[in-house]
């Protein structure tokens, strides 16, 4: 399995901090963000990966990460996003990196307190389609801001983006794991509402084949990226516990 990080998008939820560096750099506790998802995907034993970032500072991740091996990396690759038009946008760059194989996709403002480990082995038992991974939210505010999956018994029936009424207490994260199929169906998708290509029409259409799995994560998860009230949450989780556990 290879892996994606993808670190894109324009920040604008942490507007004014993201116009003068990318979201993903921002420190959490003592490191920048995007040096949580390549520890999750390294210590999971993943060790080639491909990093899509785009905008005005994307020559920043190569002075932080240069070839990756000082962050456990056997090869790292980059790719660069020309226009900010979402997840799944991001995604379709890549393709050829993926060369047919399964991906496990990470979004870089996503912080994880304990190992994805688990969720990876069990994706590998897998026979096909792809995989989420969700994290019980209880706050029904907080799950506005997420995408939140309808369930049924052990079968996940949809995902709804940022819903008015959260169908369930299960908000989706951003780690995903996906077939060689996804590149087919990237390629079809049209833009919502807020003119991006979205990750949750892509997760809605494996449903829709009936090749969806998931797993819900114990512990903390946070999303770096959702407001500067959850950067603060995160940054201040991390530094007492620590992440990656
Ligand atoms: C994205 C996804 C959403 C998911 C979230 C997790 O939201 O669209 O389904 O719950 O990441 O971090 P965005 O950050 O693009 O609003």
């Amino acid at each position: 399995m290879k892996g994606v990080i993808l670190a894109g998008g324009t920040g604008s939820r942490l507007h004014p901090l993201t116009r003068i560096t990318n979201k993903h750099l921002l420190p959490i506790y003592d490191r920048p963000m995007v040096t949580y998802a390549i520890e999750a995907i390294v210590k999971s034993g993943v060790d080639e990966i491909m990093l899509v970032t785009g905008g005005t500072h994307a020559g920043e991740f190569f002075r932080l990460l240069g070839d990756g091996h000082a962050h456990g990396i056997d090869r790292l690759s980059y790719a660069y996003q020309e226009r900010e038009s979402g997840i799944a946008d991001a995604l379709g760059l890549a393709e050829r990196f993926a060369a047919g194989e399964r991906v496990l996709v990470m979004l870089a403002d996503n912080i994880f307190e304990n190992s994805i480990k688990a969720a990876i082995d069990n994706y590998g038992k897998q026979e096909q389609g792809a995989r989420i991974a969700l994290s019980r939210q209880e706050n029904a505010e907080h799950l506005r801001h997420l995408g939140v999956a309808e369930l049924d018994g052990e079968r996940v029936t949809g995902i709804v983006e940022k819903p008015e009424n959260p169908p369930s207490e299960f908000a989706v994260t951003g780690l995903y794991f996906y077939d060689a199929a996804v590149f087919e169906f990237l390629p079809t998708l049209s833009p919502s509402a807020r003119g991006e290509l979205e990750i949750t029409d892509v997760n809605n259409w494996y449903i829709e084949q009936g090749a969806m799995e998931y797993d819900v994560l114990e512990g903390f998860w946070g999303d770096a990226g959702e407001s500067i009230d959850a950067y603060y949450a995160v940054n201040d989780f991390v530094r007492q516990h620590g992440a990656n556990r």
